[in-house]
């Protein structure tokens, strides 16, 4: 049994009867077999479900039942894949979204009201940038930026109207490592929402819920699904606060396509054996351009160089599969090195089997003034490459043969 999204049990197979790893629990778990008997999970790819009469309809509205009524509130096939995050988050319960960005702005509207106050780390991706600074203002919802590389000002920043504290950790692209401990216990001891956004690491690698965080929410998008196939996000937490992101997306529509849940389900089966092989290709990548002659400065969180490396080794059960690095010759390196790449993808995604190589100042931070980019270390010949499942040696051949054109 797990605990669907409107807050009850939701019953599938019989996995849970064991105690299993939560690899396995992500593996295993799945909606209830039909009477085919199929290996792989059935996809219900329907917008409503049929009550056999008036009573049962009124009791499942009612809430007295699980019954799925309608899949903007509920899908088999949808639940299957939030059941599998919960498993490797350590959740209680969760919600899944048609897309990352609707699970932050979900996250946000259902907890800010008018005259609120949100603290978020200054580093985060492009498009929350947008919704914090330039539509929560709409709604009367105030914020304040905290440095992320410098978490001993954040208290300063708490307000008694403080309701959240918002976080990426790695960031993106500049790759800082927050401190989830820290982050956990502040929050923890002013009374305010903890939520993470926990894209970069995937739940295989770091699980923000054990050091306290309320809300976990990811872009489904990017190395859960792995392959750059289809768009999806889910919230996961506890089930008092993913009951009210239900209510609210209930009525306001973000939910998850089933197809696209369905792929993702299938997803998570390889999550955990792919990040390690992204991590592993990532790390001798970084390990082999750190020194390069072009190269300004790389971060990684697994190298010994990287600031917060000692905190990346606390919460992170590897590097991840993303490194950054600034190039000596700045914005014209930049678009240099980009358009002379043989194998590696100019493509605006991350997280796939194949390698991405991207410049964030031209791209997903343009939105961000060029001080608001240095804040975050987003420099003009910054790179950021998403390090994909080819062998290593070509990725990074690939690389160094560019970097002599720069
Ligand atoms: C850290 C992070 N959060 C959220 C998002 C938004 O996700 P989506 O593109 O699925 O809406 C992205 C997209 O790149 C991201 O990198």
């Amino acid at each position: 049994m797990a605990i669907s999204n409107n807050g009850k049990f939701y019953n599938y197979n019989q996995t849970s009867k064991f105690n299993m790893h939560p690899i396995t629990e992500a593996i295993r778990i799945r909606t209830e077999q039909t009477n085919e008997m199929e290996h792989s999970s059935p996809l219900f790819l329907t917008s409503s479900f049929c009550f056999d009469n008036t009573e049962e309809m009124r009791a499942a509205f009612a809430d007295e039942t699980d019954d799925n009524i309608y899949s903007r509130f509920s899908n088999p096939t949808v639940q299957e894949f939030v059941d599998r995050i919960c498993a490797l988050e350590g959740a209680e319960t969760g919600y899944a979204t048609a897309s990352g960005m609707s699970a932050v702005f979900a996250s946000f509207m259902t907890f800010l009201k008018k005259g609120d106050h949100l603290i978020s780390c200054n580093a985060i991706f492009g498009s929350t940038h947008t919704i914090i600074t330039k539509y929560l203002p709409k709604y009367g919802i105030e914020y304040t930026y905290v440095p992320a590389g410098n978490p001993e000002t954040w208290a300063s920043a708490i307000r008694p109207n403080t309701k959240m504290i918002y976080i990426e950790t790695p960031t993106n692209p500049g790759l800082d490592i927050i401190d989830l401990e820290f982050a956990g216990k502040l929050a923890r001891e002013n009374k305010i929402i903890l939520n993470v956004d926990n894209c970069f690491a995937t739940p295989v690698n770091q699980t923000p819920i054990k050091y306290g965080a309320d809300i976990v929410l990811h872009s489904a998008t990017k190395w859960i699904d792995g392959q750059g196939r289809v768009l999806g996000g889910v919230i996961v937490g506890k089930k008092e606060l993913i009951h009210e992101i239900y209510l609210y997306c209930r009525s306001t529509g973000p939910a998850l396509s089933p197809f696209n849940a369905w792929v993702l389900s299938k997803s998570i089966e390889t999550l955990d054996v792919r990040m390690e092989r992204h991590a592993s290709n990532a790390l001798y990548i970084a390990q082999k351009l750190e020194n390069h002659s072009k190269v300004f400065w790389l971060k990684y969180p697994y190298l010994q160089s990287h600031p917060q490396h000692a905190i990346a080794l606390k919460q992170m059960k590897n590097g991840g599969g993303i490194i950054c690095f600034d190039l000596k010759g700045g914005l014209e390196s930049g678009r240099k090195f980009l358009d002379n790449l043989k194998i590696l993808s100019l493509t605006a995604n991350l997280g796939d089997t194949r390698s991405i190589a991207s410049h964030p100042a031209s791209t997903t931070h343009a939105k961000l003034t060029e001080e608001e980019r240095l804040a975050v270390n987003i420099t003009p010949g910054l790179i950021r490459i998403s390090v994909g499942l080819e062998h290593r040696d070509d990725i990074l051949n690939d690389i160094m043969q560019t970097l002599e054109k720069c």
